[in-house]
């Protein structure tokens, strides 16, 4: 009788939670691509089937909605712009297989409504998460060296509380990746590569953003890994290996003579391998605004051309006789160590018209990759230096 009366309180206390293990969570639905009429055969225009879905999926009531993109299938899309604002709080898209582009240039038919600025656009989603390990390809060798109105890959627009985990991004036909007004964001755990002499493949593009994270990935372009640009504040960038590329940009900034501003930028423990540059801030001559509070710690470098760099007359053969410039300020590189493809490891060319103040270098120990002495070139920089190999003669 007492058994019983145990079996019988087993089973009523039990039975609540197995009732919400079997039953889909209310505050939470799946949409499989395969029921939008998707092929996933890497052939078949799949456009329509993600546009579909995507109606569903942004319209959707519940409070997290997820969009299901099966593994070991590969879907072919043309430009596609996923808009919002959505319905659902959160929206998360789990990728697991490969999203392809169209092989040829002509293939990509443009629809009417498109800017032709992106493959993939997202535009106005807040709480989007993509995630799952999958591949987006962009077929991008069609079009380097041929077209110069290439398009980016995935453009992520007007967003907040993004989140990009774990994905890959191969051969995109310009940037991978651009975030663009957006905030409070994160990539995480991304691999990204394109071939060295890929043109403008940039692995991450930031512009008009604050607060974004990006941690623990791989990027292999033929332009810059990360380009930070006008109107970022507050983006940290830890634990990225970059290389091949042309590394870790603040800029470019004032082109055209235009007003630009970057602020509170914090860059640790990165790895520089056979890039061009690694940590760098380049500006135009002819421009104004600012470039402050940028930091460069715990970097690591392998070979690399031009390790250290500041270049407020970048492409001065173009901009010759402006005396404008963006102001580079309060930049600080502490714990950089490692090789140097060429003897000039640190370059701080600053224009005389506003020149680079408070530049601090700490902890500087930067060798000749070939075996020898490195050096430093300086203009018009102020600031001071502790503990460096090579010596910085304009600081103090
Ligand atoms: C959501 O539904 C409305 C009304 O049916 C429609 O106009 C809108 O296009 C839908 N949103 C998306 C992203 O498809
Ligand atoms: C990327 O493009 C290069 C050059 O066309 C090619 O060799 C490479 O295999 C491509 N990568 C992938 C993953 O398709
Ligand atoms: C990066 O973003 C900036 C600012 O939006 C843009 O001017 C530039 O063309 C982008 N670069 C690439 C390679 O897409
Ligand atoms: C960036 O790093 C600073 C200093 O560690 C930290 O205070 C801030 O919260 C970080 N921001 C983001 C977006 O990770
Ligand atoms: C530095 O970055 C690497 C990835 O490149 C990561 O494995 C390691 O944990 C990071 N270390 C610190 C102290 O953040």
């Amino acid at each position: 009788m007492k058994g019983l009366f145990i079996v019988l309180l087993i089973m009523f206390v039990a039975t609540p939670t197995l009732c919400a293990r079997v039953t889909p969570n209310a505050g939470s639905r799946v949409f499989n691509i395969f029921s939008y009429g998707a092929k996933g055969d890497g052939q078949t225009d799949d456009s329509q089937a993600f546009e579909k879905a995507w109606g569903d999926v942004c319209n959707a009531t519940q409070g997290t909605t997820t969009l299901l993109i099966p593994k070991g299938k590969s879907f072919m899309l043309r430009p596609v712009s996923f808009e919002g604002p959505c319905k659902p709080a959160a929206i998360n898209i789990q990728f697991e297989g490969t999203i392809i582009a169209p092989k040829s240039v002509e293939a990509w038919k443009w629809p009417e409504n498109n800017n032709r600025e992106s493959w993939l656009r997202f535009w106005r989603i807040n709480g989007l998460v993509i995630k799952g390990g999958g591949t987006f390809d962009g077929q991008g060798s069609a079009w380097w060296n041929k077209h110069s109105d290439r398009p980016i890959a995935l453009q992520f627009l007007n967003c907040e509380n993004l989140a990009l985990k774990t994905l890959n991004l191969v051969n995109s036909t310009r940037s991978h990746i651009t975030i663009a007004s957006c905030k409070d964001s994160i990539i995480t755990d991304i691999y990204i590569s394109a071939p060295d002499d890929s043109p403008n493949t940039d692995g991450i593009n930031i512009s008009g953003s604050s607060n974004i994270l990006i941690q623990d990935s791989k990027i292999e372009s033929g332009d810059d890994c990360i380009a930070i640009n006008h109107g970022s504040t507050f983006i940290n960038v830890t634990g990225v290996m970059c290389g091949p590329g042309h590394g870790i940009s603040v800029g470019s900034l004032g082109k055209n003579g235009a007003y630009n501003t970057v602020e509170d930028i914090y860059v640790r423990n990165c790895t520089f391998q056979g890039t061009m540059n690694g940590a760098r801030i380049k500006t135009w001559m002819g421009g104004s605004g600012y470039a402050r509070k940028i930091r460069f710690e715990d970097i690591i470098l392998i070979g690399v051309k031009n390790p250290v760099i500041i270049d407020q007359q970048y492409d001065a053969l173009i901009y010759n006789g402006l005396s404008t410039a963006v102001k580079v300020s309060d930049v600080t590189y502490s714990n950089v160590r490692g090789t140097s493809a060429s003897e000039n490891a640190i370059i701080l060319s600053c224009d005389a018209s506003v020149g680079c103040t408070d530049i601090v270098l700490n902890n500087i120990d930067i060798t000749l990759a070939a075996g020898g002495k490195t050096s430093a070139l300086c203009s018009n920089a102020h600031g001071t230096a502790s503990s460096f190999n090579p010596t910085v003669s304009c600081l103090s």
